[in-house]
């Protein structure tokens, strides 16, 4: 098999116009009144070329939108790529993350294979530079993606790695911006894991194998075990919500508790946190079989399970001093004779009874044993995030995940590492009303409510099984994929959560 383009990034102290690269990518606002002093000067360098693009309407400095400019001798760099910022005033991290993914985006798609990073210049002191290091790596191994493992004509093929370079001619600059760039990697390179994980197909990537991959990563990664528990094990537990969504495959179900203890004694004083992912590895809808139109895009079920692996890699690499579980059922929902049923009653970890009206709303029947499960460790707050429910994607569309929950201030820690990651979200209520239908006439609960608000009444069903522990929702349907391509990213797992999570992490790890 293929692997993923290896991206090798580092940071060069380097007089811009002297940098010899195959592409120097500068950045240019959309309101800017004339050029900066970076551009002015490669502008001089290229006898006026930059001018000319902008004079002749070629480039306007949209964001999303590039122009490609070919090196003078009066200049080290072969090609100049002028990336559009959109309008300064709108302005974020994320501007910056997403112009490093549209330059790495075009640099894999033209075969560029060495290309140096000037960004960064063009937003002066509006942000720290060890942030903006760490925003723009986290961009370049985002849009420089690709998932091609199971293609084997090699024709034609594309680059195999991509050399990165933030540049500056200031050295303090340049340590500044490097010591970012290693935690953008860290973080960047785990998102890479997880899309290919989460892009692997149900035939490949079943619940035995993720299992596997888990107790990889821990085997490969300082600080990290990994316990699997299969289905006697499951069954010897008590398990029955993941036993029952599993019941209908040959692939057994799997789950995987994973646990990073950091080497520093500063973690005692944080709070334990526990993340808790959904791992479908297809999701069929079982005897509630869903239609068959776009069903292989449920082979990405398994992506909030995925984020929880990824996102345990990072903060190990990080050495993040703060005790974390992440807890990953797994299971395939399948059809057949050994499947459960509409109509089942389900005894849970918990020792609650579940009535299942419907085995596609199989996602909250594994998760509620792993939230009990989480809650009987010693932890102090508990986040889950799964592709859950079509209703979210229809309250929020394609650009913001729903979060629910039972406490403010995390909630709040949330939001602001959603505002620093560029993963978006958007609060939901998940109170008393909704558990309200989520009542059985004939168990404790039922696993679907009424016809509206399908992600609220699927997030008070989980909330009946955290144990009055501080607690969050993050339903990820809808942003757990790309359906095409963009300028910032190739179509297929997004990757949704990583960067949200490590950053959440990383926060709780600074708290005193
Ligand atoms: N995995 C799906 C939710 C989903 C839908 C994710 C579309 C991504 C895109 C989930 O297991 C599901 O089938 N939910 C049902 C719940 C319903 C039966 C209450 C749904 O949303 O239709
Ligand atoms: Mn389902
Ligand atoms: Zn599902």
């Amino acid at each position: 098999m293929k692997e993923i383009i290896n991206v090798e990034m580092k940071a060069r102290k380097v007089e811009f116009s002297r940098c010899k690269a195959d592409m120097l990518c500068v950045g240019l606002f959309s309101d800017a009144k004339g050029l900066d002093k970076l551009n002015a000067e490669l502008n001089g360098k290229l006898e006026g070329a930059i001018e000319r693009v902008i004079k002749l309407g070629d480039f306007k400095g949209k964001e999303g939108t590039i122009a490609i400019i070919y090196g003078s001798g009066n200049i080290g760099a072969r090609r100049v790529m002028l990336v559009g910022l959109g309008e300064k005033k709108k302005a974020t991290l994320e501007t910056i993350r997403k112009a490093s993914a549209n330059a790495a985006n075009k640099a894999v798609a033209m075969k560029i294979r060495n290309i140096a990073l000037a960004m960064h210049r063009a937003f002066g002191a509006r942000f720290d530079l060890s942030t903006a290091g760490r925003v723009c790596a986290e961009g370049v191994y985002f849009g420089g993606y690709r998932y091609d493992e199971f293609v084997t004509e090699s024709e034609n093929g594309r680059l195999d790695s991509l050399e990165v370079e933030l540049i500056d001619s200031d050295p303090a600059k340049v340590r500044k911006l490097n010591k970012g760039l290693l935690s953008g990697v860290v973080i960047g390179k785990a998102q890479s894991y997880a899309r290919t994980l989460a892009n692997r197909p149900g035939n490949v990537m079943n619940p035995p194998e993720l299992a596997a991959a888990a107790k990889k990563m821990a085997k490969e990664t300082a600080g990290i075990s990994c316990t699997v528990f299969d289905e006697k094990q499951l069954a010897a537990k008590g398990m029955g919500g993941i036993l029952a969504v599993g019941s209908g495959s040959q692939n057994k179900p799997r789950f995987i508790v994973l646990k990073y203890s950091p080497a520093s004694k500063a973690a005692s004083a944080k709070p334990t946190i526990a993340i808790v992912g959904k791992a479908i590895t297809f999701d069929s809808g079982g005897i509630s079989i869903k239609p068959s139109a776009k069903m292989e895009q449920m082979k990405l079920d398994k992506s909030g399970g995925i984020a929880v692996l990824a996102t345990m890699k990072a903060a190990a690499e990080l050495k993040l001093p703060l005790n974390v579980y992440g807890i990953i059922p797994a299971a395939e929902n399948l059809p057949s004779g050994t499947s459960y049923r509409p109509g089942d009653i389900i005894t849970t970890f918990s020792g609650k009874t579940v009535e299942v009206q419907n085995t596609d709303a199989e996602g909250r029947m594994v998760l509620c044993d792993g939230l009990s499960y989480a809650a009987r460790q010693n932890c102090d707050i508990i986040i889950d995030i799964a592709t859950l429910t079509g209703a979210c994607m229809v309250a929020l569309g394609k650009h913001k995940a729903g979060l629910m929950g039972n406490d403010e201030k995390l909630i709040k820690q949330l939001q602001r590492a959603a505002n620093e990651s560029g993963e978006k979200l958007w609060h939901m209520p998940s109170g008393d009303e909704y558990a309200e239908e989520m009542k059985s006439k004939i168990a404790d609960l039922k696993n679907i409510g009424g016809k509206w608000g399908g992600a609220c009444t699927a997030a008070a069903f989980l909330r009946q099984f955290t144990e009055d522990k501080k607690w969050a929702h993050l339903d990820i349907a809808g942003v757990d994929m790309f359906e095409k391509p963009s300028e910032f990213s190739a179509e297929g797992s997004s990757g949704f959560g990583v960067r949200l999570l490590t950053t959440y992490l990383m926060n709780a790890a600074k708290k005193k």
